[in-house]
């Protein structure tokens, strides 16, 4: 199927909520990644990548965290800066570290604003269906997409007592349409049976984004530190490992190293006369 834009033209077209729209109605499956930084983010938006994530997941892939819950909001503003100004095409959302989704709505329209204000980030996402349909609805009132996100919710971690697959189908699908009906341009689904991420794809008409949700979705979503090999720790079932970056990496350091030892490095290429 043609892409709706390409990345590689020198004017690329933004991705826009009206874009992912029009992608769902035709379609067109939609990619998304996670990024962090300035070349992780050039990289994916040139490889065509329609959506780009600043995920609170930063806690454990770059920061080394247990869980997602000590990442703060200037944290956020601080890697969706870097990853806004790099993303020439690609969507980019920012998620809403924990708390800043739980406390009083008029916070998180504060934190959204933010984003949009201290960033060029174009939308938040924020964890939790039917009881969060206010917080979303007054966002977006306030002119701040919002990308909702159900199934397994990371930051609840410690009230379900670990990660689970998600099955309840009925409360799942209740609210993802809460969600949509709330506003939400997008519906993330995650850790839940194929099933269930097809019962939500078809109760609801906006896209819905999947992350161990199963094919029958409007797109996928993976953090990309796992989907390159770049992590050392545990890796959910759902993961596909595209790359095996943290072996390069090792290698190119191994071969460095040598090199000084060996005294081969620097030669006469990279030393001045
Ligand atoms: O923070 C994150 O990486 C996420 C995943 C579901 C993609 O929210």
């Amino acid at each position: 199927m043609a892409p709706h834009t390409s990345s590689q033209s020198p004017n690329p077209r933004r991705v826009t909520t009206r874009t992912l729209q029009r992608m769902r109605e035709e379609g067109d499956r939609i990619s998304m990644l996670t990024a962090y930084d300035y070349p992780t983010a050039e990289v994916l938006d040139e490889a065509g990548i329609d959506i780009l994530l600043v995920g609170d997941s930063v806690a454990m892939v770059v920061q080394g965290r247990e869980t997602t819950l000590p990442v703060t909001m200037d944290q956020m503003i601080y890697h969706a800066e870097m990853v806004g100004r790099a993303a020439r095409r690609a969507m980019v959302v920012v998620d809403l570290p924990f708390p800043e989704g739980q406390l009083e709505i008029s916070r998180s329209v504060d934190v959204s604003a933010r984003v949009l204000k201290e960033t060029t980030c174009h939308a938040v996402k924020l964890e939790g269906g039917a009881e969060q349909a206010r917080r979303i609805e007054t966002i977006v009132t306030a002119g701040v997409p919002v990308m909702a996100h159900v199934g397994l919710r990371p930051q609840n971690v410690h009230v379900e007592g670990g990660y689970r697959v998600q099955r309840d189908q009925q409360a799942l699908v209740r609210d993802a349409k809460a969600a949509e009906q709330a506003g939400a341009f997008v519906v993330l689904i995650e850790c839940v049976p194929s099933d269930v991420g097809m019962a939500i794809t078809e109760a609801v008409s906006v896209p819905t984004i999947g992350i161990g949700a199963g094919p029958h979705v409007s797109g996928q979503v993976l953090v990309t530190h796992d989907m390159i090999g770049f992590n050392s720790g545990y890796l959910p079932r759902f993961v596909r490992q595209f790359s095996d970056v943290r072996t390069t990496i090792q290698q190119a350091a191994v071969a460095y190293r040598d090199a000084i030892i060996s005294g081969e490095f620097p030669g006469s290429k990279e030393t001045f006369e």
